[in-house]
């Protein structure tokens, strides 16, 4: 656990991710928790061919404002500015930790501050905060697939990306699989997508070659 509780402890203003976090990881192997906390940029895999969805192929996850909204990977062709999301696995810290792992994401650089990223259980919508902000709400258990590339929350890939506004998309958890009936507007669209596990620091050795730059 030495490589992950640097990481964690090392960071002065870490809002809401409690030492509890680090204990109940000491179990695990230091491998897997090395894996668990690589930092990623969680980014959009769009099957659909509609203009729509070709749009927001490969766009990326973001935060402004408590909300994880989908914009371009690139910060210099975003309408609004906003912090990209670098995301990690780490157990998340209620009282028995049943829900398994959370997931953690920056918030900002300068300070480096992380918080959890949740589901909203009132309104399907992805959300950042602090552990009270985000307790309440679904907080995980936060997996990978078999692959290891895509994101899934309670074992399913249920991810949609609404349109609040003209090209601007937020992210969303379909719970109920049925495009968001009764938590968004019918009138907005709303498209089905993966999100995929774009890692920052490239393994060894690795060549990936669709890793996108930042
Ligand atoms: C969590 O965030 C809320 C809203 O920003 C803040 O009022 C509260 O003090 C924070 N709690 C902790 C423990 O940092
Ligand atoms: C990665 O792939 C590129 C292009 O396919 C190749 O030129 C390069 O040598 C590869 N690098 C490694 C470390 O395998």
């Amino acid at each position: 656990m030495v490589i992950g509780l640097l990481a964690v402890t090392a960071i002065p203003t870490v809002t809401g991710v409690s030492l509890g976090v680090v204990e109940q990881r000491k179990q695990n192997t230091r491998m897997e928790d090395e894996k668990r906390m690589a930092k990623f940029h969680i980014d959009v895999f769009c099957e659909g061919n509609s203009e729509k969805a070709m749009r927001l192929n490969r766009r990326r996850g973001v935060l402004r404002d408590n909300k994880v909204y989908i914009d371009h990977a690139d910060p210099s062709l975003r309408k609004q500015t906003a912090h990209t999301a670098a995301a990690f696995y780490i157990g998340y810290p209620d009282d028995n930790q049943k829900r398994g792992d959370g997931l953690v994401s920056t918030i900002s650089d300068n300070p480096p501050m992380l918080n959890w990223i949740y589901v909203d259980k009132n309104t399907m919508e992805l959300k950042y905060g602090n552990r009270t902000q985000s307790i309440e709400h679904i907080v995980g258990h936060w997996d990978w697939t078999e692959d290891e590339a895509g994101v899934i929350l309670d074992k399913k890939e249920l991810w949609v990306a609404v349109e609040e506004e003209d090209d601007v998309w937020a992210l969303y958890y379909d719970q109920n699989s049925d495009g968001l009936t009764g938590f968004v507007d019918p009138e907005k669209t709303v498209v089905e997508i993966s999100i995929c596990r774009n890692l920052i620091d490239k393994p060894e050795g690795g060549n990936n070659s669709d890793q996108n730059q930042t």
